[in-house]
C-alpha cells in the first residue's frame, strides 16, 4: 500500500530537524513540493536544502506542483477557504495516484509542525475519505514558529498556571477575552496589535525566525508598535515576503 509521510520540518532552520523527521526523510522515494508563488521561492530552497542535507544513500524523486491559489472573487471567507482547500484535495490526490507507485512512500514537508495553521492534515484526510487511492499516513511533529520566538526571546509563552491563546491578526483586531494575559499572534499582515492602544502589554516580536535574515524586537508595546510596523514594511519590501510571530504579554500594575 502507499504510504504517505506529512513531516514537520520546523520553522525556518535546518537543524530544527529532528531525529524522526530524519528517519522519516530516509524512508521517502518522492517529495512533493508546492510552489506558492515566486515571493515565497526560499521555502522551496529550504526543502531541498534539507532533503540534501539528511538523506544518505537513498535515492529520490521530486515532484513540484503549483498550489491553487484562493479564489478572491467568493466574499465569504469560509466559503473561500473550503472551495481552496476542495481545489488541493484533487490536485494532492492526482499527484499522489500519478506518481507514487502501488509501494511508495511520499512525503508532503510542512514548513514548522503540520498541527499548527496549516491545512495538509485537513487536506489529507479529505483525500483518505474519498477513498479513491488506498494510502496509510504517519505524522512527524516540527518545532512551530511559536517554540522558535520563545526560545530566541528566552521567555516561557503561559503566566504560572495561566492559559495561552494562540491567534491570528484578523482575530485579534475584532476583540481578546478580557481573562487572556498572554497571547500568540501568527499570520498577521496587518500589524494589528496597533489596535490594542488602551491595553498595557509587552510585545515579543520575530521575523523570518531560525533564518539568516532572523529580526528580533521586543518592548513595551506603546513604545515598540511604531519601529515594529515600519522594521516589518522595510523587510517586506527587501525580501518581498515577511512571515513574523509574536507574543502579547499583558502588564502588571505598576511594572
Ligand atoms: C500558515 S502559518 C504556518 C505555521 C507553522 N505550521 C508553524 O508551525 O509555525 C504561517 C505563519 O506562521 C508564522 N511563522 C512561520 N514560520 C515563521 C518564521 N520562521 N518566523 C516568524 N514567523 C513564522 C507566521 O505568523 C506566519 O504568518
Amino acid at each position: 500500500m502507499r504510504k504517505l509521510y506529512i513531516i514537520g520540518i520546523g520553522a525556518g532552520n535546518p537543524e530544527y530537524v529532528t531525529v524522526q523527521a530524519i528517519k522519516a526523510l530516509n524512508a521517502v522515494n518522492v517529495f512533493f513540493f508546492l510552489n506558492k508563488g515566486e515571493d515565497k521561492a526560499d521555502l522551496l530552497l529550504l526543502r531541498k536544502e534539507i532533503c540534501e542535507r539528511y538523506i544518505e544513500g537513498q535515492s529520490y524523486r521530486i515532484v513540484e506542483a503549483t498550489d491553487p491559489i484562493r479564489d478572491l472573487s467568493i466574499a465569504d471567507y469560509t466559503a473561500r477557504v473550503e472551495r481552496w482547500h476542495h481545489e488541493r484535495v484533487l490536485l494532492y490526490e492526482a499527484l499522489m495516484e500519478r506518481e507514487l507507485g502501488d509501494e511508495e512512500s511520499g512525503a508532503f514537508l510542512v514548513w514548522g509542525d503540520p498541527s499548527l495553521y496549516d491545512s495538509t492534515l485537513r487536506i489529507i484526510d479529505q483525500i483518505a475519505a474519498r477513498g479513491k487511492i488506498p494510502f496509510d499516513y504517519e505524522v512527524i511533529p516540527g518545532i512551530t514558529s511559536i517554540q522558535a520566538l520563545a526560545a530566541r526571546h528566552r521567555i516561557p509563552i503561559n503566566g504560572i498556571g495561566d492559559s495561552v491563546l494562540i491567534t491570528t491578526g484578523r482575530q485579534l483586531s475584532a476583540s481578546i477575552p478580557d481573562n487572556i494575559e498572554k497571547l500568540v499572534v501568527m499570520l498577521d499582515g496587518q500589524c494589528s496589535f496597533k489596535t490594542l492602544p488602551d491595553q498595557d502589554y509587552d510585545i515579543f516580536w520575530g521575523a523570518y525566525l531560525g533564518m539568516d535574515d532572523e529580526v528580533l524586537l521586543s518592548g513595551r508595546l506603546s513604545e515598540t508598535a511604531n519601529t515594529i510596523e515600519t522594521v516589518r514594511n522595510e523587510l517586506r519590501n527587501r525580501h518581498g515576503w515577511v512571515m513574523d510571530t509574536y507574543v502579547l504579554s499583558k502588564r502588571s500594575e505598576g511594572k
